[in-house]
């Protein structure tokens, strides 16, 4: 694998597709263990988990239903301001166990904001799954359940992630050439 440059910017190689493949089948693993006998839904989050989703329904092995959403930021009222809503959930959440898929958790405001809006549709559990974490970004205290990989605080792209919109078709990782 080569530097590739994206508008701007230079990447370099970062996670090998083999390495990807084989971090996502160790979370299916624990998936699969954790939720033996049950029936979760799978929620990906739009555009970054796509690749992710894929990859990772490929070896689970449980009945499941899988979906995916948008996160839409809208501005309210002048009181409330700006607010934040999922676009393109049909199905009840009522009762179920979900799984959020994330592409990567950065400071976590997009997963708080994403898993106040699940909760308030009354499942049974809510975990996460992402294939990256930022330990050192990271701002919040709720856990993350399930994580492929944590990485140093720098930009990626690639498989799902993008720079301006694009790089996510790579099927590898790359890294920011600093
Ligand atoms: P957070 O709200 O700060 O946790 O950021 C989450 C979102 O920011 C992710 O779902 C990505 O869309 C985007 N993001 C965060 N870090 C990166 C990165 O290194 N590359 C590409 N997108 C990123």
């Amino acid at each position: 694998m080569q530097t590739i440059k994206i508008k701007d910017l230079s990447f370099k190689p970062f996670i090998a597709e083999d390495e990807l493949q084989g971090l996502i089948k160790n979370v299916a693993q624990k998936i699969n263990n954790d939720y033996n006998g049950k029936t979760p839904l799978f929620i990906g989050i739009l555009n970054g988990s796509f690749m992710f989703m894929g990859d990772l329904m490929k070896s689970i092995d449980l009945e499941c239903l899988v979906s995916f959403v948008k996160l839409a930021s809208y501005e309210g009222t002048e009181t409330t301001g700006k607010v934040n809503k999922l676009i393109g959930l049909n199905e009840s959440l009522e009762g179920q166990d979900v799984i959020i898929v994330e592409d990567i958790v950065d400071t976590g405001n997009t997963l708080e904001k994403l898993h106040q809006i699940i909760q308030e549709k009354k499942p049974n559990s809510v975990k996460i799954a992402t294939l990256l974490f930022k330990p050192d970004p990271y701002k919040k205290n709720f856990k993350i359940d399930y994580i492929a990989k944590e990485i140093p605080n720098a930009f990626v792209v690639g498989y799902g992630l993008d720079y301006d919109g694009f790089g996510r078709n790579l099927p590898s990782i790359y890294v920011l050439n600093q």
